[in-house]
């Protein structure tokens, strides 16, 4: 799956992203506790020693915490030119690694262990086909984890961030990142924090009171971490030309309809207010 790649539907999407992974400092942008958050309810136990594949993986930014829970074998596969920056930020990793560059929704192999996806069906041409792609990559008896943008708690994204993000992906990256995504993300870092802080971080009393306001747990989920991560967030929001918002209904009907995966083992967790983690095992094995 190395060069050439093979023009995709999700090429622009791959480039547009490629453009934000290629322009950050090197390391992960993620922190272990959100790498943790991320692949819950898989933990260390369920990579240490398995075949692990990540399923768009960016700059590697979660592959570089996966390598810490020790798999045998860490593969990443993304269609766009961040592999250049994802392979620069595993070369210190120890364990068996390796990221190709390829269409994650074509993309074959023997079955891995583990396979997850997070943070990238919602923004496939075909995101159900690319939900197939997990559970075809995943051994008989394997399990699977993917993420996506829940279509519920998105309310106020949905009316503010997706009409900028319609324009400003057509815009140079740059100019998204600095003159777009700076800008609105200040008074959205000053709201979250000054939620986190009158609430202890979501855990006073207060809480039970300031839930009912948008984008609650999430904020509470991302007043942790810097500007610089709330802007890479926004950035990400706003660079690429294909963005869907999942419902649940969507997720139980991608689990249902795919006759690989072994129903009874499924799970789907509202994460956050505004996402869906979901997963469980294929069948056989
Ligand atoms: C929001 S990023 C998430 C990256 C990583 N999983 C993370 O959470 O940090 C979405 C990634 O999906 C990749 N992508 C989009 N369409 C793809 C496709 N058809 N095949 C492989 N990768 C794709 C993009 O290039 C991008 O790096």
């Amino acid at each position: 799956m190395n060069q050439p790649v093979t023009p995709s539907r999700d090429t622009s999407t791959a480039q547009a992203f490629s453009t934000s992974w290629n322009n950050l400092p090197g390391g992960s942008v993620y922190t272990a506790a959100q790498f943790a958050d991320w692949m819950a309810p898989l933990g260390p136990d369920d990579l240490r020693g398995r075949r692990v594949l990540e399923l768009g993986c960016g700059n590697a930014s979660l592959m570089v915490h996966a390598a810490g829970w020790k798999p045998a074998r860490l593969v990443g596969v993304d269609l766009g030119d961040s592999v250049r920056s994802a392979r620069v930020n595993m070369q210190r990793s120890t364990v068996d690694w390796e990221v190709l560059q390829g269409d994650l929704v074509e993309f074959e192999s023997e079955g891995f262990d583990v396979a997850y996806c997070i943070g990238v069906l919602h923004h496939l041409k075909r995101p159900q086909a690319g939900f197939d792609a997990v559970v075809r990559n995943t051994r008989p008896g394997g399990r699977f984890h993917c993420w996506v943008y829940a279509r519920e708690g998105n309310g106020v994204v949905r009316l503010i961030v997706e009409p900028v993000r319609r324009i400003a992906c057509h815009l140079p990256w740059w100019v998204t990142k600095y003159l777009v995504a700076t800008p609105l993300v200040v008074p959205y870092f000053i709201y979250a924090k000054v939620l986190a802080g009158l609430t202890g971080g979501g855990s006073s009393g207060l809480a039970r009171w300031l839930r009912a306001l948008p984008l609650f747990d999430y904020s509470m989920w991302i007043a942790r971490r810097d500007f610089a991560f709330f802007r890479h967030v926004a950035f990400d929001q706003l660079v690429t030309p294909q963005t869907a918002y999942v419902s649940r209904g969507e997720v139980d009907a991608w689990l249902r309809s795919n006759p690989a995966v072994a129903l009874d083992s499924t799970y789907v967790i509202f994460r956050n207010g505004n996402s869906w983690k979901f997963g469980g095992r294929v069948v056989g094995g």
